[in-house]
């Protein structure tokens, strides 16, 4: 490099000093002119190629134009760090937030929870059975006789000629009457089998709650229905009425079906209730003295002599409870997982 061209690239990197836009472009003309592998060390490194009498005169100048650079560097390094924000925010809150995925309460069991609050202020106990139930506590000590169409294989899921998925929560009656004496009062939600087809309101496997109210003092039909009338309310609203028409079970006598009134149009007739203003909710009914005998049997004692105990029993689908309150038109949606849906509960 001749002094001329020394000169001219002394020049030019003051000016790229001067031109560098922030921190980041000025360390660039720095390391290109500066570094290691900068254009002064080399310049330097050559000064040995000098013809003798220029190199004072060259080595002079190759100072100057380092200590310029540098001093040009420095300035200008100062003033983009007294451009830069003082406090600059470390935390930009106008920024969108992290997604975080909170849980929610799926719909049956928001239901169930409900229910078991509710009986609980009425005295009732959460009580519990196996998904796998015996023929005798499914179906005969609920006097379901042998020949019942419930009992069929195109009903019912048999396991072995004796054991079955329970279609009903009904058989924890049978549980706990066999190993609790007098009174009893349980609330039982749990999950039940049948063989149906599924499609918008039904499934296969569905949840129950019973209930069941046994004492050696007097409770009547009355008891029954003031006791759901109060369930009514508190599940669906304090406009919520219920209604009792005459029906068949074979573990109650009388047996009742028990309606609530439609929520969705206060009576007057929706789609919903298919014009009616009444839905049908539980099956329910005094328990049939029948049922005491087979308890008994089973316990080897008369600790429940049909002469002297008094019993309701009341039986519903959890999900079909969950579909009116929630206005849910499909029973699949509640098993499908589908975040958008589950979330809408959160
Ligand atoms: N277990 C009956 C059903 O599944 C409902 C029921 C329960 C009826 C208790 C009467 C008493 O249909």
């Amino acid at each position: 490099m001749t002094l001329a061209e020394l000169d001219v690239q002394h020049a030019r990197s003051v000016g790229e000093v001067a031109a560098a836009a922030d921190a980041a472009a000025l360390e660039q003309v720095r390391v290109r002119y500066l570094g290691r592998n900068g254009l002064i060390p080399a310049v330097v490194k050559q000064m040995k190629d000098v013809p003798q009498e220029e190199r004072p005169a060259f080595g002079k100048r190759a100072q100057a134009w380092r200590a310029a650079l540098e001093a040009a560097l420095a300035e200008r390094q100062a003033a983009f760090a007294a451009a830069a924000p003082k406090d600059a925010p470390v935390f930009d809150h106008t920024l969108p937030g992290r997604w975080f995925a909170a849980g929610s309460k799926h719909p049956v069991s928001r239901v169930i929870e409900e229910t078991a609050a509710i009986f609980a202020r009425l005295g009732f106990s959460v009580a519990d059975g196996p998904d796998i139930e015996t023929r005798f506590n499914n179906f005969t000590a609920l006097n379901t006789p042998a020949h019942h169409p419930s009992m069929d294989a195109s009903d019912t899921f048999w396991l072995t000629d004796d054991l079955l998925l329970r279609t009903q929560t009904s058989p924890v009656q049978i549980r706990m009457m066999t190993r609790h004496a007098p009174p009893v009062r349980i609330i039982t939600p749990g999950r039940t089998y049948r063989r149906d087809t599924t499609d918008a309101t039904h499934s296969a496997n569905f949840h129950q709650i019973e209930g069941l109210y046994v004492d050696t003092a007097p409770v009547s039909l009355a008891d029954l229905k003031s006791t759901l009338a109060y369930f009514a309310k508190e599940m669906m609203g304090s406009e919520a009425g219920v209604r009792f028409r005459p029906h068949f079970f074979p573990f109650t006598e009388p047996s009742v079906e028990v309606d609530f009134s439609c929520h969705m149009c206060k009576g007057s007739g929706c789609r919903v209730c298919k014009m009616s203003g009444w839905i049908e909710i539980a099956g329910a009914g005094m328990v049939d003295p029948r049922v005491y005998e087979h308890v008994n049997r089973a316990r080897g004692d008369e600790a429940y002599d049909p002469a002297k105990v008094y019993g309701y029993a009341f039986g519903f689908g959890v999900e079909r409870v969950a579909m009116i309150k929630y206005g849910i038109p499909d029973i699949r949606w509640l098993y499908e997982n589908d975040m958008r849906f589950l979330e809408q509960l959160a």
